[in-house]
């Protein structure tokens, strides 16, 4: 028996084998239809379609051709992190007709860095021009060292590498960490500025009821100098009024402790708030929440309706309170995982959302009070002009972070597969993660922009880019105007921002960033 089974050649296995497939193709499986009608053959559609992403991405698709970010922009994330040359030859390859296309408007005469400025020593010195808490008068105001900071990304969604990094990376850099929604982590407190971010599952500050426990925010602040701002999610642009559950087998004893949930027991994050129902009450939360810990408070939206704003817009005028910074997400925003029917179509694109509700706050000359935050897909600094023209006084960026610490846009955060480790809790797939280098990259990627961001000011005649307006910046329109200001494709002026050169901004005691040498 043996002998006769060894003297069946290899390729008459093979033969048996295929054979057999196809047989169980044809008639016990009722799943795929394609191979019960194509047996054998039908396996290579699946494979096909399985490598296509990656086949498109490395061979087929052209530079500026990719969604969410092109060939060209990643390209110049991953040299700038990796200060290699990070310029483009020949000249632009963008179609500078297209609709969208911006352009900054240069001055005849560039801006000139006088002696003993601060920027003659620091290329890369760009704080911003507002403090977080001031109007209020808040205990403890803030104002960000840097314009280009992290983005809200939980430890959760991130691996404990990436979070690690970045949080080195922002130290290096004068920046701040947003934590997001999964609280404050081991891996948070690396010695970088933090902003601490909660949402409905109140992850880390979390009440037994599920709602916030105001004492747990207080002794975590107390704890927790880092925290330099508070930051309550209302939404986010990849899917706004979308609530989650975290299933309990995801929930490992480190993550409970963190979050502040029970290990294996499956935890809900509802679309709405427990801790306030109404515009009036989110605004009585913020002073709650600044009493309490003394910190600058903020909210994180994407825009849609504008009814619930502009009551907002009102309290705020009527009763003189109100937050300290807005965060306005774009509809185009990243998240670790979304339905596409959300992430394609629920909330505005940033440029349509930012200017309807920036025009909210200015027809009631509130902006002074407001340090606003802009994020999606700004992380480059022509698109960073423009949203300093339209008003933002800082950008916070997540997947260009993401980026700079070696993601390739695989787009598969959502399958705890992620290939580079960042958005994935698999220890063998972080263990890929060099910190200490991907935290320098992290720093180098905002020291190469904001120094990028500082030369365009400069090249548009100003010395820091709050001076930027809106008829700095032109649109190609698809009217017959076909390309106008800012102003007015969209409709209003920026209000000025009171500014006195950047050494005041660099003198200012509540400057953050721990490395800034004074
Ligand atoms: C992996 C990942 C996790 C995120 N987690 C949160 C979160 O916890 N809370 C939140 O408000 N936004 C979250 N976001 C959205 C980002 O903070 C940001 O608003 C959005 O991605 C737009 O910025 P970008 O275009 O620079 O990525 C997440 C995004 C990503 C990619």
């Amino acid at each position: 028996m043996i002998d006769f089974i060894t003297s069946i050649p290899w390729y008459a296995w093979l033969l048996l084998v295929v054979f057999a497939v196809a047989i169980r193709d044809v008639f016990f499986q009722k799943a795929h239809t394609i191979s019960h009608n194509f047996p054998i053959v039908g396996y290579f559609r699946y494979w096909l379609e399985s490598i296509g992403p990656e086949m498109r991405q490395y061979f087929v698709a052209n530079n500026r051709e990719e969604l969410p970010f092109n060939r060209i922009e990643r390209g110049w994330i991953y040299a700038s992190a990796k200060k290699e040359n990070n310029y483009e030859g020949f000249g632009t390859d963008r179609d500078i007709y297209a609709h969208h296309h911006i352009f900054v408007k240069n001055q005849m005469m560039a801006y000139e860095v006088p002696d003993n400025h601060p920027n003659t020593e620091d290329k890369s010195f760009v704080p911003c021009a507002k403090v977080m808490g001031a109007y209020n008068k808040r205990a403890k105001p803030y104002r960000p060292a840097s314009v280009i900071n992290v983005s809200a990304m939980s430890f959760g969604s991130l691996s404990a590498a990436a979070v690690e990094a970045m949080n080195k990376g922002v130290q290096k850099a004068d920046a701040y960490h947003n934590t997001g929604e999964g609280g404050l982590s081991p891996y948070h407190k690396q010695g970088g500025d933090v902003i601490f971010h909660f949402g409905t599952g109140y992850f880390g500050v979390r009440s037994a009821e599920g709602s916030l426990s105001m004492e747990k925010l207080k002794t975590l602040v107390e704890n927790n100098p880092c925290i330099k701002a508070i930051e309550i999610k209302l939404s986010q642009g990849a899917k706004p009024g979308k609530g989650g559950v975290l299933p309990g087998a995801k929930i490992t004893p480190e993550l409970a402790e963190i979050r502040g949930v029970e290990v294996g027991k499956d935890v809900l994050s509802p679309a709405t708030h427990k801790a306030f129902k109404s515009v009036p009450e989110l605004l009585q939360l913020i002073e709650k929440i600044a009493e309490a810990t003394g910190l600058p408070v903020g909210i994180k939206g994407a825009i849609g309706k504008l009814d619930q704003w502009e009551q907002l817009a009102d309290l705020m005028l009527k009763t003189g309170k109100g937050p300290d910074f807005i965060t306005v997400d774009g509809g185009e925003g990243g998240t670790g995982a979304a339905p596409p029917s959300f992430a394609d179509h629920v909330s505005l694109p940033w440029v349509y959302g930012f200017s309807s509700v920036y025009k909210v706050f200015l027809n009631r000359e509130l902006t002074d009070r407001i340090v606003f935050i802009g994020s999606g897909k700004l992380g480059f600094p022509a698109k960073a002009a423009m949203a300093f023209a339209m008003g933002a006084d800082c950008i916070n960026v997540a997947r260009e972070a993401m980026m700079s610490i070696g993601c390739i846009q695989a787009q598969v955060c959502h399958t705890n597969r992620c290939p580079t480790g960042i958005a994935t809790q698999s220890q063998w797939l972080q263990n890929g993660i060099d910190v200490t280098l991907k935290s320098e990259r992290l720093a180098q990627y905002f020291k190469s922009f904001r120094k990028e961001f500082l030369e365009i000011t400069h090249a548009a005649g100003y010395e820091h880019p709050c001076q930027f307006h809106m008829e700095d910046i032109q649109v190609n329109v698809d009217d017959t105007d076909l390309n106008r200001d800012l102003r007015s494709t969209y409709k209003y002026q920026k209000n000025p921002i009171p500014f006195n050169g950047v050494q005041e901004l660099y003198d200012c005691i509540h400057l953050g960033g721990k490395s800034v040498t004074k």
